[in-house]
This record gives C-alpha cells, structure tokens and sequence, in this order.
C-alpha cells in the first residue's frame, strides 16, 4: 500500500519544476513530473532526486511521459501549455492550449478520476473550465490557480508602501485572471486595520493599476511569465488540500448561480479544504465591480464557447 501522498505535475517547464523543488524541499509528498519534452522531466526528476537528501526529504520524484506514471493521485496540478511572449495577451494563447488542456485533462482523469485538480496554464479560468470538462471530474475537485497570486502581488505592493510586514496585510482580488481582475481596496487590511489609514487614494489607485498589470509588467522585463510565485502560490493550494486548513483564499471556481452567473469557473473567495471547494463565498459587489465581474463572465463564455466547439 502506498505510505506517502503523490501529487502528478503536468508540464515540468518553469512553474512545474519549481512547484516539484518547493515540494521536495517540504516532503510533501511522493511526484510524477510529466513532460512532452524528451529528457526534460526525467533529466529535472534526477536532479530533485540528488538534492533530496541534503533536505533530509524521504520523497519519491520520477520523471515521464507516461500517464500511466500519475495514476491515483492525490493532487494533479496543469502547468503544461505555452507561456506569453512580449506583446501576447493570455487569451492569444487560447487556441493552442486548449488542444494541449484537453488531453491533458483526459490522460488525467483516466488514472486518477478522484484527483483534486489545480489548473495553472492560461488563460486560466477558460483552461480551468475545460479540464473540468473534458476531464468529467467532480465540480469541487477542479479549481484554478490565480487569486493567491494577484492577492500577493496586491500584498506586496501595499506591504512595500505603507512599510509593513507582509505578514500583516490581507487582500482579496477577485474576477478574472486578467486585466480586468477586481483587487478589492475596501477589504483590504493590515492588521485588521483598513489599508485607508496607512496610504492615501491616489497610492492605492496606483497600486490597483500595478496589480491587474503586475503579471504582464514581468513578462516585459524577464521575456517570459513569472513563476516562482505562481510556484508558491500553488503549493499554498497544495498545503491547504492536504491538511484540510479550510484556508479563505480566491481562486477559479466553478460557479452556478453564485453572484448571478452560471456555469463557468471565476476567481472566487472559497474555503479551500480536502474536500476540495468546499465553499464559496458571496461578496456585496458595488454596480461597477459587478458589471466588471459580468463583463469578465461574458468574455470567458465567448472563449469557452470557441474552444468547446
Ligand atoms: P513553461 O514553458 O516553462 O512550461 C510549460 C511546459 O509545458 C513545457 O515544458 C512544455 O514542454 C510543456 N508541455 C507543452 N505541451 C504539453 C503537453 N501536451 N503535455 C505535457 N506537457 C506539455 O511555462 P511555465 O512558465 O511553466 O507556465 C506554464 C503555464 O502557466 C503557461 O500557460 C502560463 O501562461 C501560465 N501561467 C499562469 C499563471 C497563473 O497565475 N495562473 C501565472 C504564470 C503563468
Ligand atoms: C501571470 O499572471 C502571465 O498569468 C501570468 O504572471
């Protein structure tokens, strides 16, 4: 019987294998590293493997091509797909990377059905719907990676001006994961104390600007997308799963019904648990960040519409 949880990672290029190091630095859990690109995850899975005991991390780490490598899984998380180049919007990688979502997600639902799935690759929430699609996995157990990382982003700026511990501010962001993502000022905190009271408007208007632009502000500088707090945002995810922290946090989640839309994944607040999402939580939106919230909707059914055709 097996002894350790194992989580499978899709795509071993930078978020994957950075995922892989965090979680072998842990011990979190046994990892199938899973790749297109020959010799990539076997030639990383090796590399893991000789710094595992310099942590003392009793984990197992094997890199593949083979789905039959992921089966019964615990955690499954989709980095595979292309990343965005200067000048590339997320939804300019759309076509291509549904092709690679959708047979990502049926490889995975063949070995590992019961999975909790944590979808990465964008753009995120259209990816995330199509996992839970093609894959047929359960609602509660597909979610998608964004709002942890927006939210930091949104917390590092606030934590940077107002010269506070990190550890002190809490934010939320919530919409799409996209330019037209709603980092929410008014629930923002340090300390419990509302953020108002440590920076003016006109620093947490700018703030807000850097945030919904902070993932396409790297990709200028660093020519590729980020991804070692995308890494951490997702082991977070990870951790939250494995010892049931019913952590508040915000991701992609499916929604029907809930801040009257249907049938599409939206970054949310939920409480995240082993039972996956376990709950999702309703905020009083103003008129404006409900019509954004809409509009947002509205784009992701077009894209899902385009890529489910
Ligand atoms: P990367 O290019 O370093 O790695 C992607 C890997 O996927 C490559 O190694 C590639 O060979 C592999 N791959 C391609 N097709 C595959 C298939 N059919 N099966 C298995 N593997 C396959 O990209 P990186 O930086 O790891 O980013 C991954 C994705 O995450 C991108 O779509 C990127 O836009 C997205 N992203 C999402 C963020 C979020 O907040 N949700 C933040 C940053 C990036
Ligand atoms: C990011 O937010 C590009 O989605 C990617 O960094």
């Amino acid at each position: 019987m097996r002894q350790r949880r194992k989580i499978s990672l899709i795509g071993a290029g930078n978020i994957g294998s950075t995922i892989a190091h965090l979680i072998v630095r842990e011990s979190l859990a046994d990892v199938a590293l899973l790749d297109i690109k020959e010799g990539l995850p076997q030639g990383k899975a090796l590399d893991l493997m000789h710094a595992s005991p310099i942590d003392g991390a009793d984990v197992n780490i094997l890199g593949t091509s083979s789905y039959d490598d992921t089966h019964d899984s615990d955690i499954i998380v989709i980095t595979a797909g292309i990343t965005r180049k200067p000048g590339m919007s997320r939804d300019d990688l759309l076509m291509i990377n549904a092709k690679i979502i959708k047979d990502v997600a049926v490889n995975c639902a063949k070995y590992s059905p019961k999975a909790k799935v944590i979808v990465v690759s964008n753009p995120l929430d259209v990816m995330t719907h199509l996992t839970y699609k093609a894959g047929g996995f359960n609602r509660y157990d597909v979610m998608g990676m964004a709002g942890v990382l927006d939210s930091a982003r949104f917390s590092s700026f606030v934590a940077k001006a107002a010269n506070v511990s990190v550890s002190d501010v809490n934010t939320v962001v919530l919409g799409g994961h996209g330019d037209t993502m709603i980092p929410l000022v008014r629930y923002c905190t340090i300390s419990g104390i509302p953020v108002t009271k440590f920076l003016d408007k006109d620093k947490l208007n700018q703030i807000v600007q850097r945030t919904r632009f902070a993932g396409g502000e790297i990709v200028r500088i660093l020519k590729t997308s980020a991804y070692y707090s995308p890494a951490t945002s997702v082991v977070s995810m990870i951790k939250a799963i494995f010892f049931d922290k019913r952590r508040v946090i915000t991701c992609a989640a499916y929604i029907n019904g809930e801040y009257g839309l249907n049938d599409l994944y939206i970054g949310v607040p939920v409480i995240l648990g082993k039972g996956g999402v376990q709950k999702v939580i309703e905020l009083e939106l103003s008129e404006d960040e409900k019509s954004v919230l809409h509009k947002t909707a509205g784009t992701i059914k077009t894209l899902i519409n385009r890529v489910m055709s």
